[in-house]
C-alpha cells in the first residue's frame, strides 16, 4: 500500500511531467521545463525507497540506476546535435525494453494468483510485453540506420508483407492465450514476436522517414509505459506514459504532415515496392557559380534579405558567423529574417535550438507560414546548407519523394545564393532545379568556411 504522502508526491511529479511539456513547447521556457521534468522524474525515482521497507536486490536496482546515470550523462555531454535524433532513438528504445521486462517480471508474479486476477491486467501485462519489444527492436533499428551502421534505404524482401502478418496474427493470438491462462513460455514468445515485429515494421522505412518513425515508436513507449502504470498499479507510470504517448502521436503527425506524408503511407510504402529516397546522384548539368565578393555585393546592397537555413549549417557550425553576418547586414539598414521550414535539419525544432545557441533574436525566426509570402519581395535569398527544403520538385514533379511537402518559395526571391560544398542532392536524394535557375548563385564549400569569407568581404565594402 503506498502512503497518502508518497501519492500525494507522486501527483506533483505528475503535475510537474505536464509543466514540463508545456514548458517544452516554446524556445523561451524549454530549458525550465525540462529541468521540471527531469526533477519530477528523478523524484519519482527515488520515492519507493522512502516508503518500500522490504524492497528486494537493492543493490541491483542501485547499480542499474549508477549504470543507466552514467551512460545518460555520458552520451548527453558528448552527442553531436545532428545525431540527437539517434540518441533519443536509443533511450526510447532502452524505455520500452525494461517496461516489456517489467511486464515479464509481473507476469511471474502474477501467475500464482492467476483465476482471481482482472482480465484486463493480463490484456496490459501481454500488450506491454509486445508493443515494449516493437519499442526497442525498432528503436535499435531507426539507430543503426541514422548512425550508418547499416543502410538508410528501406529494406525489404520478397514475402515480407506476409511474414509481417504472420508475426501480427500470432502476437494477437499468444495474447489472447495468455490472458486466457498466463504461462511464462507465452510471455517470452510474445516478447520474442515483439521483436520480430519492430524489426520488421522499421527496415522497410527509408532514410527520410526514419525521425518519424522514431516519433511514432516513442509514442509506443509511451503506451507501453501507461500499460505497465496500470499492471503494477502505479498512477505515475500510468500519467507520464500517457502524456508521452500523446505527445509522440501528435509529433508524428505534425512531422508527417509537415513532409507532406501519411503515416501509414511512411510505415506500410515500401511494403507496397515504392522507395522513399532518390539515386543520390550528384549533376553534372553547368551552374553559375559565384565569389564570396560577388555575394558579399549582392548582400550588401540588398534591402530585404531572406536567410533559408538547413542542415549543412547544423553540420559546418556556422551559425555563429552566420549571425555576425546578419547583424552586420542589419546595421547597414536592411531587414532580414531567418526562415525557418518546420523540418529543416533532422530533428524536430533542430534550426530553432541551432540559431538560439547562437544567440539570433527570437524576433528573426519566422515560421515557413509567416514569411513564405515574403519571398516575392526579397532581394536576396541566402540558403545556407538547405536544400529539399527549397526543392520546387515538391510542388512540381509527382513521383518524387518530397512531392507533397509544403516547401520555402525560395524561387520567387529576385536573387538565390546557395551555400553548399558540391552538387550532391539533399537527404531526399533528388536533384534541385532551383541550383539550375538564372537567378541562383552557386557559393561552393564549407559553409563555416565560405560564411567567414563572406563576412569578410562584406565588411571590407
Ligand atoms: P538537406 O536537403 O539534407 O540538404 C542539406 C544540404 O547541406 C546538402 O545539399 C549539402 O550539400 C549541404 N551541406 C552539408 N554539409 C555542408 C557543409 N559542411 N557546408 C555547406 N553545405 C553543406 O537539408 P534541409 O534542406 O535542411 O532538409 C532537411 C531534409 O531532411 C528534408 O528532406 C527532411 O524531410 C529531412 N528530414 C528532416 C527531419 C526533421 S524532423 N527536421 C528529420 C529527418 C529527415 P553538399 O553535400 O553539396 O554540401
Amino acid at each position: 500500500m503506498i502512503p497518502v504522502w508518497a501519492q500525494l508526491a507522486y501527483l506533483l511529479c505528475a503535475v510537474g511531467f505536464i509543466l514540463a511539456l508545456k514548458g517544452l513547447s516554446g524556445p523561451r521556457t524549454a530549458r525550465t521545463g525540462n529541468l521540471v521534468g527531469a526533477a519530477s522524474a528523478v523524484v519519482a525515482c527515488a520515492l519507493p525507497f522512502l516508503y518500500l521497507d522490504d524492497m528486494d536486490n537493492v543493490v541491483l536496482i542501485l547499480a542499474a540506476i549508477a549504470i543507466g546515470t552514467v551512460g545518460g550523462v555520458y552520451g548527453a555531454r558528448t552527442v553531436q546535435m545532428t545525431q540527437m535524433p539517434q540518441m533519443v532513438a536509443l533511450f526510447n528504445g532502452v524505455g520500452g525494453g525494461a517496461a516489456a521486462l517489467v511486464a515479464l517480471l509481473e507476469l511471474d508474479e502474477i501467475m500464482p494468483f492467476a483465476g482471481s486476477v482482472n482480465w484486463f491486467v493480463l490484456v496490459a501485462t501481454a500488450f506491454t510485453i509486445v508493443v515494449g519489444a516493437v519499442s526497442f527492436a525498432g528503436s535499435v533499428v531507426t539507430f543503426a540506420k541514422l548512425q550508418e551502421l547499416m543502410t538508410s534505404r528501406p529494406v525489404v524482401f520478397p514475402g515480407l508483407p506476409i511474414v509481417f502478418g504472420a508475426v501480427a496474427i500470432a502476437s494477437v493470438v499468444l495474447s489472447v492465450l495468455l490472458v486466457q491462462g498466463p504461462a511464462m513460455w507465452i510471455g517470452i514468445v510474445l516478447g520474442l514476436l515483439g521483436l520480430a515485429f519492430g524489426l520488421l515494421l522499421v527496415l522497410p522505412v527509408g532514410g527520410a522517414d526514419v525521425p518519424i518513425v522514431i516519433s511514432l515508436l516513442n509514442a509506443f513507449t509511451g503506451l507501453t509505459v501507461a500499460a505497465g502504470g496500470y499492471v503494477l498499479e502505479n498512477t505515475v507510470l500510468l500519467v507520464a506514459g500517457t502524456l508521452v504517448g500523446a505527445s509522440g502521436t501528435f509529433l508524428t503527425l505534425l512531422m508527417a504532415s509537415a513532409m507532406g506524408r501519411s503515416v501509414a503511407n511512411i510505415l506500410f510504402g515500401a511494403l507496397k515496392g515504392g522507395s522513399t529516397l532518390g539515386a543520390g546522384e550528384a549533376s553534372d548539368r553547368p551552374v553559375r557559380s559565384a565569389g564570396p565578393e560577388d555575394a558579399a555585393i549582392m548582400l550588401a546592397y540588398a534591402d530585404r534579405v531572406i536567410i533559408v537555413p538547413g542542415y549543412g549549417l547544423a553540420v559546418a557550425q556556422a551559425q555563429h558567423a552566420l549571425r555576425e553576418l546578419v547583424d552586420l547586414l542589419v546595421e547597414r539598414g536592411a531587414e532580414v529574417d531567418y526562415a525557418i521550414h518546420p523540418v529543416a535539419g533532422r530533428m524536430p525544432g533542430h534550426m530553432n535550438v541551432l540559431l538560439a545557441e547562437a544567440q539570433v533574436p527570437y524576433e528573426q525566426l519566422q515560421e515557413m507560414d509567416e514569411i513564405n509570402g515574403d519571398f516575392k519581395d526579397a532581394d536576396v535569398v541566402l540558403v545556407v546548407g538547405a536544400n529539399d527544403v527549397v526543392n520546387p520538385a515538391a510542388k512540381t514533379t509527382p513521383g518524387a519523394p518530397i512531392y507533397g511537402m509544403p516547401i520555402l518559395n525560395a524561387d520567387e526571391a529576385r536573387q538565390i545564393i546557395f551555400m553548399k560544398r558540391s552538387m550532391r542532392p539533399g537527404f531526399a536524394g533528388i536533384e534541385n532545379e532551383l541550383l539550375f535557375d538564372e537567378k541562383t548563385s552557386l557559393l561552393f564549400g564549407d559553409a563555416k568556411d565560405t560564411m567567414g569569407k563572406l563576412l569578410s568581404a562584406v565588411k571590407a565594402l
